[in-house]
């Protein structure tokens, strides 16, 4: 029998409170909950490109747990708002902070402290549960910076990161941003993928990115000598 709208409320906040982990009503789907935080997130993604780039680490993020360890309730929202930060950062200065070269660690670090509090209001203002709010700011707090993962879940937000790198879309970004080439890009990729990666999956995905580009490219290059 269901229980009367204000008693099941009056309960999810006594959980709440106690840290037990509640089941979320039937009606309030997964998918839900991530097209809600996209929203919440969306002004703050509105800089560097980073909507497209959560966009595609969250698709990642969905083929990496087809495949390994992680809890879907900690990885997708950790996905969802890891770059929030960003927006605190002026744009002018945002390049120095990441990329090829060397960068601005300090500045960057910014990125992950301001994204873990942006991150933690928005969880709190859906009512997120209390001990996953930790574990997803956490996560967010040392998504770049701290090269090791701490759960099983922190990893595949880290390799489902990273992946963007090997797309199109960060290819594109790269050209614009730091003016490389294709050739660049994938030279400066293909060595670090045994480094950054802490999953076999997302090493799988990564060489398969890598193969993808290094294909079309030869494609181009046959096209040329045949013309
Ligand atoms: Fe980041
Ligand atoms: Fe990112």
């Amino acid at each position: 029998m269901a229980l009367p709208v204000k008693i099941q409320a009056d309960l999810e906040s006594l959980l709440l409170m106690t840290f037990i982990p509640f089941r979320a009503p039937a009606t309030i789907t997964m998918e839900k909950i991530h097209t809600k935080l996209f929203e919440l997130a969306s002004p703050y993604l509105d800089t560097r490109g980073n909507r497209e780039h959560t966009r595609i680490a969250y698709e990642f993020a969905a083929r990496l747990l087809d495949e390994e360890e992680g809890d879907p309730c900690v990885v997708f929202p950790a996905i969802i708002l890891h770059d929030v930060g960003w927006k605190r950062i002026p744009e002018e200065l945002q390049s120095s902070a990441y990329g090829p070269g060397s960068n601005d660690l300090a500045l960057n670090r910014v990125h992950e402290v301001e994204g873990a509090k942006i991150a933690g209001q928005i969880l709190l203002e859906v009512h997120y549960p209390l001990h996953f709010v930790r574990e997803i700011t956490e996560i967010i707090l040392g998504h770049d910076s701290r090269k090791q993962a701490i759960s099983a879940s922190d990893a595949v937000v880290k390799d489902a990161d990273k992946l963007w790198r090997y797309t199109d879309h960060a290819l594109r970004a790269f050209a614009e941003r730091f003016g490389m080439t294709t050739q660049q890009s994938i030279d400066r990729l293909t060595p670090v993928v045994d480094q950054w990666f802490l999953t076999a999956s997302g090493r799988r995905m990564a060489a398969e990115q890598l193969l993808r580009h290094e294909s079309d490219w030869g494609i181009c290059q046959g096209n040329k000598k045949a013309g």
